[in-house]
């Protein structure tokens, strides 16, 4: 085994954890889940999700790493492999390695948008611009606005900032990653509280009637107990929990693979899990949406939020608190984002670093490079044929519904099938806190229960969420329900009209290069299984 990796300190491992945890999801979709499904009507949903079903996984996956780093394996097929005598269980496993390539191909592309935004704002680029120009950049940037479709800045910028990921990676845990994080987490801290205490002291800006930070901040933090008859809002709120707390990933998986065995993980996880909590709930919350509130009111937040929304308004809003603030913000919002965004994609190259070591003997450097080649190649679709949607259709795929999957294989595995007992053992060894009791029944029965219903309703989503009606008996499938996607219900399933393709035939070409991805992973663990076997043998000889 080639494998040395180790982390060099706790506090390391903690931020390191915390900032695979910490990224765009914090500042970028949470606050436009939050808004799109209701504002405080969001947030009760958000936590009970955290408590059911996030906790319980973090420790989960935790105690899953640590497991299978006692006996030398470092990705999610081979950790899950010696948990079970059945041999499919890996396959599953297959899951913790794609997931994470394909959502890192996307993500260290809006990565590079955050890279290319903080030094536009650092050169004063859009001070004096109207809201409507500041828009205009970001299209012409990704090249949205028509014409030639050839975005060479956001090309250069991906570079680059993949160059710059595959560079720490090579690295290595300590002598990368954890440097990283050790930098990177205290100052993404420092730049979100300076940006939530400019949004908390704004106020009233006298824009509009409702020009009020503070009224972007009722809406978000008054909970609204309405909503948990909503099975739509706790769709929502469960699908960002797993997302920002990177769980059904395996990267949580691998990094604690890294962990001695007399080391804690339960307070690890806990330390790791809140301090994400805290960054999105109090920062993340306190920026965005209150201050566009501040200067273009409620309604025109709810019309217009969207992820993009950071990009595209706000250096104009920036730019209303004078040409000094307005680059010093710029640069703190823009920096915040890289910082979170470059901390979780390292964590994403992870999974694929520690399988090619362990399995194949592979170098560092080898790992590294070969998983930029992976990422360039998969990355493409994305930036040249963003219009068409590629960028959504990975995010969903990868970003959403695989991580549902897997947590849902995992948590099984974890308590029914590796056992309740063994498993309660694996949490509290050397336990630096008492773990709740309460949560081995939790563990047990309710998170699978509770990740079951939320990816049945995904898999069959009646249209427009009216479950009412479904249950009725007129149950037609939303076109957003996971079915509704594959079947491509309600939207022209032709892969061409008058001569020119349709945006169905690039949805289809991504899944069909992502199902690609997963077969080539699946076959490279069986292989590795086969020369487990062949090495197992000679051993015994
Ligand atoms: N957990 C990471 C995020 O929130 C992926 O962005």
């Amino acid at each position: 085994m080639s494998n040395k990796e180790a982390w060099g300190s706790r506090v390391g491992l903690i931020l390191a954890m915390a900032g695979n945890a910490v990224g765009l999801g914090n500042f970028l979709r949470f606050p436009v889940q939050a808004v799109q499904n209701g504002g405080g009507a969001f947030i009760i949903p958000y936590l009970v999700s955290f408590l059911l079903m996030g906790i319980p996984l973090l420790w989960v996956e935790w105690a899953m790493g640590r497991f299978g780093g006692r006996y030398g394996d470092h990705s999610t097929p081979f950790i899950l492999d010696n948990m079970t005598k059945k041999k499919l269980w890996k396959y599953f496993g297959v899951f913790g390695i794609f997931t994470n390539i394909g959502v890192m191909a996307y993500y260290t592309y809006i990565e590079s948008w955050t890279l290319t935004y903080t030094i536009r704002s650092l050169k004063g680029d859009f001070l004096g611009m109207d809201l409507a120009s500041v828009g205009q950049v970001f299209d012409k940037y990704v090249d949205i606005s028509g014409g030639v479709n050839f975005p060479v800045l956001a090309l250069g910028a991906f570079v680059i900032t993949l160059v710059i990921n595959i560079y720490i990676l090579s690295k290595g845990l300590s002598g990368g990653i954890e440097k990283v994080a050790k930098i990177a987490m205290p100052i993404l801290i420092l730049f979100g509280a300076f940006l939530a205490i400019m949004a908390i002291t704004m106020g009233s800006t006298g824009r509009c009637v409702d020009c009020d930070s503070h009224i972007g901040l009722n809406f978000l933090w008054e909970p609204d107990y309405s909503s948990l008859k909503n099975p739509m809002v706790w769709l929502a709120a469960a699908g960002q929990i797993f997302f920002t707390l990177s769980v059904g990933m395996g990267t949580i998986q691998c990094y604690s693979s890294y962990v001695k065995q007399k080391d804690d993980i339960a307070l690890n996880a806990m330390s790791a899990g809140w301090m994400n909590g805290f960054v999105e709930i109090v920062l993340g919350a306190s920026v965005v949406i209150p201050i566009a509130v501040g200067y273009l009111g409620l309604d025109w937040v709810k019309e217009n939020a969207g992820f993009d929304m950071a990009f595209k308004t706000m250096p104009y809003l920036f730019d209303q608190w004078g040409s000094v603030l307005a680059i010093i913000a710029g640069v703190a919002w823009f920096g915040l984002l890289f910082f979170a965004g470059i901390t979780s994609s390292l964590a994403m190259g992870t999974p694929w670093m520690g399988f090619v070591q362990d399995e194949f003997n592979w170098s560092r450097k080898k790992a590294s490079w070969t998983l930029g080649v992976i990422l360039f190649v998969l990355a493409l679709p994305t930036i040249f044929f963003y219009e068409y949607g590629v960028f959504e259709e990975y995010d969903y795929w990868t970003g959403t519904v695989s991580l549902v999957v897997f947590a849902l294989a995992e948590v099984i595995l974890f308590a029914w099938v590796f056992g309740m007992d063994k498993g309660w053992n694996e949490i509290t060894h050397a336990s630096d806190m008492n773990v709740p009791k309460i949560y081995r029944p939790i563990i047990k029965y309710v998170t699978p229960v509770f990740i079951l219903i939320i990816f049945l309703a995904s898999l069959v989503k009646p249209e427009g969420g009216d479950w009412a009606a479904a249950f009725a008996g007129n149950w037609k499938l939303d076109k957003g329900s996971i079915i509704g996607n594959i079947m491509h219900i309600g939207v022209d399933s032709s892969w061409t009209t008058s001569g020119k393709l349709t945006k169905t035939f690039f949805i289809d070409m991504s899944r069909l290069l992502l199902l690609a991805t997963f077969a080539a992973l699946a076959l490279m663990v069986g292989h590795a299984a086969k020369l487990r076997n062949l090495r197992k043998k000679e051993n015994d000889k």
